[in-house]
């Protein structure tokens, strides 16, 4: 059976030429960067050229990027290390969105046990934080704020920019969440005016396990992992070399044919979005259309369980997800559509489609031809009336 892979915030399938780049150090460059023979100082010299090629995909100074195990860790690091810098007499207030990653939101409900205070900034329908809504918020207090560039779930870019000017204003850090825009949108961090900033490579067709923080030169955070003094000692351990070299060329493949891709991905979506919502009765996109990453679309369907459309569709061998978790047999409705302000049905009904490079216009039309009669089906099995 053919499959369709329309997952792509989930993750990527690795470039074969970062395949072939990896496999190379693997086999042939296996010194420890820290060593200071021949073999180590290949090693090290694999890790500056990545280093390079991930700052400027960012617009960075190579010396502002710590490399570490994925979006993760960057995202802990970044809130962890700053909170703990500053210390316990310091200032202990943390301001998020309630649409941020895991990532953030159980960092910030983890320190909240051990002191820091922190508000979950509301969003509306559109998906998008105001910055008002960051002004009413922000204290003398505030040590960090953290507000995602793009949300997984529904593609929404966040006025980022403009809110990091109004967090610096009242004396607060920010750091940005940009997993889901790196590789698919210019990303620069002098433009964003962030201080911190997160990335991760197998959202942009690198591998899995490795990712960066962007730490603005002559910020003090406290490292997390402690240990050896390697990555200027902001984070202990001895590099993921075949890993760290594989982001590093896939952030230099990203940012060489980001425009022309971009354009390209958008189409597709925009296609696929405009087929389904006339294909398909009783469809609504989730969240802002217009400020959005190119590949991400977010429909409800009308009377319909999002997990039973998701078995049904990679049945027909196409791969979508949905925000919703399904765990110890409930399903979790998704925070993000939930912090939308849509009522409980709309949270559990909804999909996730998010192209990438393996998309050409051949997916749409399979999706398209399958869709209508899958979700008339699902309908017809249920006796839940349609919502007006
Ligand atoms: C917005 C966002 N932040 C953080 C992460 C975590 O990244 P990683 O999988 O590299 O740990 C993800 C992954 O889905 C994400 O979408």
């Amino acid at each position: 059976m053919p499959r369709t892979y329309l997952d792509h915030n989930a993750t990527t399938a690795v470039n074969p030429a970062v395949v072939d780049a990896m496999a190379a150090v693997l086999r042939d460059d296996f010194g420890n960067p820290s060593s200071v023979h021949h073999f180590g100082q290949r090693a090290k010299a694999a890790i500056d050229q990545a280093r390079s090629a991930v700052a400027a995909l960012i617009g960075a100074d190579p010396s502002e990027v710590v490399f570490t195990s994925g979006g993760t860790e960057s995202d802990n690091f970044a809130i962890r290390g700053v909170a703990e810098a500053l210390g316990p007499a310091r200032r202990r207030h943390l301001i998020v969105t309630a649409i941020e990653h895991e990532a953030v939101l159980n960092t910030v409900k983890a320190l909240s046990r051990h002191g820091w205070t922190s508000t979950l900034l509301a969003v509306g329908e559109t998906g998008i934080a105001s910055p008002d809504t960051l002004s009413a918020a922000l204290t003398d207090d505030t040590v960090l704020v953290s507000v995602m560039h793009a949300n997984n779930e529904i593609g929404t870019i966040q006025p980022v920019a403009e809110m990091a000017r109004l967090a610096h204003e009242r004396g607060a850090l920010f750091h940005t969440d940009a997993v889901q825009s790196a590789g698919k949108i210019r990303v620069d961090v002098k433009a964003l005016e962030v201080d911190l900033l997160s990335i991760s490579a197998h959202k942009f067709y690198g591998p899995k396990g490795v990712g960066a923080l962007w730490v603005r030169r002559g910020l003090r955070l406290l490292p997390i992992l402690t240990g050896g003094k390697h990555e200027r000692s902001r984070r202990a351990g001895t590099e993921n070399v075949p890993g760290i070299v594989g982001m590093g060329v896939a952030a230099s493949l990203a940012a060489a044919k980001m425009d022309e891709e971009a354009r390209r991905v958008s189409a597709l979506r925009d296609r696929l979005e405009e087929r389904v919502l006339r294909a398909v009765p009783g469809t609504t996109v989730n969240g802002a259309r217009s400020a959005r990453v190119p590949n991400t679309t977010n429909i409800s369907f009308d009377r319909v369980e999002a997990e039973s459309l998701l078995i049904a569709l990679d049945l027909e061998g196409v791969a979508v997800s949905t925000g919703s978790a399904c765990s110890s047999g409930t399903l979790e409705p998704s925070h993000v559509l939930k912090a939308m302000g849509f009522p409980a049905h709309r949270t559990q009904n909804s999909i996730r489609f998010s192209l990438g490079a393996a998309n050409t216009d051949a997916d749409i039309e399979r999706v398209v031809a399958i869709l209508p009669g899958i979700v008339e089906k699902l309908r017809s099995l249920t006796r839940v009336p349609a919502r007006a």
